[in-house]
């Protein structure tokens, strides 16, 4: 008999219709197709419609994982949602999810601020709340960064898009089973990434956001080479905890945030691009949604196979990072 393996039980995956294009954008800013594509590797991303917002997608995508799943809402026994364009400010928005999805009136919580990294560092919390407690936990990344973006500032919008990816952890015989989470922080950096107003540093207010929203700011060269240097290690150390090597991973699932960044990991990891995984060129960077949009289509697409060993990895404002190796 096959001894039950705490992992991922089901995945899922929404994206919104409204497709924006590069040609979209250069009506809109001063940029060109040919920039966008040459420095970021995106043609295009999704947007929200104007009455959708956060919870709406991530219940969208939490339907899709339970049915992959097989389970019923009410079977879950605990939610986190991983996203840092929340539904309100407060309460959060596994509040919304919880009840929208009609789950017992289990703990829901989310985990804000940490960026694109938040759904490793979800999944990291995730397989420890299984493992301790025997809980299915139901684990969503989702973004609408289309509300929070300068819609003026050329160097930030062109790259974000919105979406919501969600994955079942439980114990199971069938379970993709978590072999390793690696995560960690350096907050002397938090400064490269981020939206600054909203905080009680920078209230809201008409002085500190003149445009009247909420803006991802950066400094994009300094992120480009954290996340290389970070994504890479985190790779590196879950084979390493796990006694394999990354000969034998058959699929790298890397944060889509720009295929310059992409491509450099596989470099750093001397790591074949036929075995990592893109899908930034259709949706953008969908922050803390980019990981497990890429790993449900891959699995739909059937590039993963039973007994396949799979290494998401990722890195977010904070600044912070992850990688989690998974059996299938
Ligand atoms: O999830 C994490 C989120 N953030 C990231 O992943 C960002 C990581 N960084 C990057 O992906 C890259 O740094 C960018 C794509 C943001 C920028 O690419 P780059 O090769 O580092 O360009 P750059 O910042 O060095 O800018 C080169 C030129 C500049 O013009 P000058 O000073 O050389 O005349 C920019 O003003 O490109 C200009 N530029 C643009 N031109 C047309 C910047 N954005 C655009 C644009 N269209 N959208």
């Amino acid at each position: 008999m096959t001894e039950d393996r705490i992992g991922l039980l089901g995945m899922g995956a929404y994206l919104p219709s409204r497709v924006v294009t590069n040609s979209d954008w250069a009506q809109w800013v001063d940029t060109t197709d040919e920039w966008i594509t040459t420095r970021t590797g995106i043609a295009e991303r999704r947007f929200a419609a104007d009455d959708e917002s956060t919870a709406d997608l991530a219940v969208q995508a939490a339907r899709a994982a339970l049915d992959d799943a097989g389970i019923d809402a009410e079977t879950l026994d605990e939610i986190i949602v991983a996203t840092d364009t929340p539904e309100v400010y407060t309460p959060d928005t596994s509040a919304f999810v919880q009840h929208r999805l009609g789950a017992r009136q289990i703990p829901a919580y989310d985990l804000g601020g940490s960026g694109c990294a938040g759904f490793l560092q979800a999944l990291d919390v995730a397989r420890s709340r299984a493992r301790e407690t025997e809980r299915r936990v139901l684990v969503i990344g989702v973004e609408v960064l289309s509300r929070v973006m300068s819609l003026t500032d050329r160097t930030t919008c062109v790259l974000f898009g919105d979406g919501a990816g969600a994955v079942v952890i439980g114990r199971g015989a069938q379970a993709a089973e978590i072999l390793v989470a690696v995560t960690g922080t350096d907050g002397s950096r938090a400064d490269i990434l981020g939206i600054e107003t909203g905080g009680t540093r920078r209230p809201f207010s008409p002085v500190e956001s003149p445009t009247g929203r909420l803006e991802i700011t950066m400094r994009g060269q300094q992120v480009f080479k954290e996340a290389v240097r970070r994504m890479s290690a985190a790779a590196r150390e879950a084979v390493e905890r796990a006694g394999l090597t990354l000969d034998d991973v058959d699929l790298l699932v890397p944060h889509q945030a720009n295929l310059r960044i992409i491509d450099a990991v596989g470099k750093a990891l001397a790591f074949p691009a036929e075995k990592v995984c893109v899908n930034v060129r259709d949706v953008g960077n969908t922050g803390s949604a980019s990981v497990p949009i890429a790993l449900a289509q891959a699995h739909e697409q059937g590039r993963i196979q039973p007994g396949n060993l799979v290494l998401l990895t990722s890195f977010g404002a904070g600044f912070h990072w992850g990688a989690v190796l998974i059996r299938f």
